[in-house]
């Protein structure tokens, strides 16, 4: 047994991990979930005369959900107000926007209660204010060393409920917000059980009108959270720390999220066609909703991995989106380099992506993983076929591309089910370059 992992959770016991522990917010899922929104509020506290923010983007007011969420919210006796400056992968300037406003409106005090409305933008936007209104002083104070100040966040503040409109980032349930710092060319995630939100609610019938690159791009990264978090390494596989806040955020699998990572692996490659080539089918939609929380609930407390270590660097020079990163890494990643490591494992994957395995060895059926990973993307029709195509990126850059990811991604490489160097990580983006011709 290898406890190099273990340097996460310093100090420990000279033991394995016995312990798991899942958090998570309140949850309501299904058609019309939106109009228990005001329930929802009442069931977490907010006063009846309280008043509220929305947080969200222009193109979900434009499209009419804003209206639709502030209707169901003054409905139930809230006033509310909403914040529509949001913006895509938000900058830490873009959030403290949303920081002033609220303070401009109401003082340092802020809103009684917080709804995030949208993609894993708008949600991360919501869950960034909220936490450094509550704690007072400016984002960079909670961002860790050395680019932030490092201080916890000791307030989770008034209740927040988040509202996605895509299935696919796992915002909704993770205690952590990313936000990039625009000077340095990086992403900073502020990471505390304060952040999670108290309630997430997931209606299909918001999530129709986000278009098919859209819906692919999220569905890829939501079946990248699901097989990560699959294929990663088993939570006793870490030493126990001698204080559980210790633990680390990616513990390792356990029983309860491979059962989730199962059923994520299997809603989300069974519905995905139907939902990109006919975005009104509320019932593909609905099982992509909740295919992406199962695989969020797996990959996000399992925790990702060399894929997800090899996107953040792409993403930060090419300023890609997130769910197209992954889906271009996955198959060299996630189902190339990793797939020796459990062989076994890997041909259940294969199953649950729907290819037939009948007769064949392990090794081959496990390899079988990355052909129908891959068929389904081609099928999308919408996905860039490697990380050429994606963004131009050639064999020369490559190098640039594993030091970083090697330098910068620790967190995430140690949780790799098989070892990785910097050598590896180069055969890994040389193999991602042509998924296809
Ligand atoms: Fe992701």
């Amino acid at each position: 047994m290898n406890y190099e992992r273990s340097v996460s959770a310093i100090p420990h016991e000279l033991a394995p991990e016995t312990v798991w522990n899942v958090e998570m917010p309140e949850l309501r899922v299904g058609r019309g979930a939106i109009e228990e929104l005001g329930a929802q509020l009442s069931a977490l506290g907010v006063d009846e005369d309280a008043r509220g923010l929305i947080v969200t983007d222009g193109t979900l007011v434009d499209l009419g959900h804003a209206d639709r969420v502030a209707d169901n919210v003054e409905a139930a006796g809230f006033v509310v107000d909403v914040y529509d400056g949001s913006e895509r992968e938000p900058s830490i300037e873009s959030v403290e926007r949303c920081i002033s406003f609220v303070r401009e409106e109401l003082g340092e005090e802020g809103y009684g209660f917080y709804v995030g409305l949208g993609g894993g933008s708008c949600l991360d936007t919501a869950k960034t204010t909220r936490a450094v209104v509550a704690n007072g002083g400016e984002i960079l104070d909670y961002v860790a060393e050395p680019t932030g100040e490092g201080e916890p966040l000791t307030d989770s503040g008034p209740p927040l409920v988040l509202v996605p409109t895509t299935a696919g980032t796992g915002s909704e349930i993770s205690p952590v917000t990313i936000l990039s710092v625009e000077e340095k060319n990086v992403k900073e995630g502020i990471s505390s059980a304060n952040v999670r939100a108290d309630a997430a609610l997931l209606d299909p019938t918001l999530t129709t009108t986000l278009p098919p690159e859209l819906t692919a791009r999220t569905a890829m990264d939501a079946l990248g959270h699901a097989i990560e978090g699959y294929t990663t390494h088993a939570y006793d596989e870490l030493l126990r720390p001698e204080d559980p806040a210790d633990r680390p955020v990616y513990a390792g699998r356990t029983g309860f999220t491979e059962m989730f990572s199962e059923r994520a692996i299997a809603l989300l490659s069974g519905n995905v066609r139907k939902a990109v080539n006919n975005g009104d089918d509320l019932d593909a939609r609905g099982a992509m909703l909740k295919g992406a929380l199962y695989g969020a609930i797996a990959g996000l407390t399992a925790g990702a991995n060399l894929c997800h270590a090899m996107a953040y660097p792409v993403g930060n020079n090419y300023h890609t989106y997130h769910g197209e990163t992954i889906a271009v890494l996955t198959p060299a990643s996630t189902l190339g380099y990793n797939v020796a490591s459990d062989p076994e494992r890997y041909a259940r994957v294969a199953e649950l992506l729907g290819a037939n395995t009948e007769g064949l060895g392990t090794r081959a059926a496990a390899d079988l993983a990355r052909e129908e990973f891959l068929r389904l993307q081609r099928d999308l029709n919408v996905l860039p076929s490697g990380l050429h195509d994606l963004a131009g990126v050639t064999e020369d850059e490559i190098d640039r591309l594993a030091r970083q990811t090697v330098d910068t991604q620790q967190r995430l490489l140690r949780c790799n089910p098989r070892p990785v160097t910097k050598a590896d990580v180069v055969d890994v983006f040389e193999d991602a370059l042509y998924n296809w011709e």
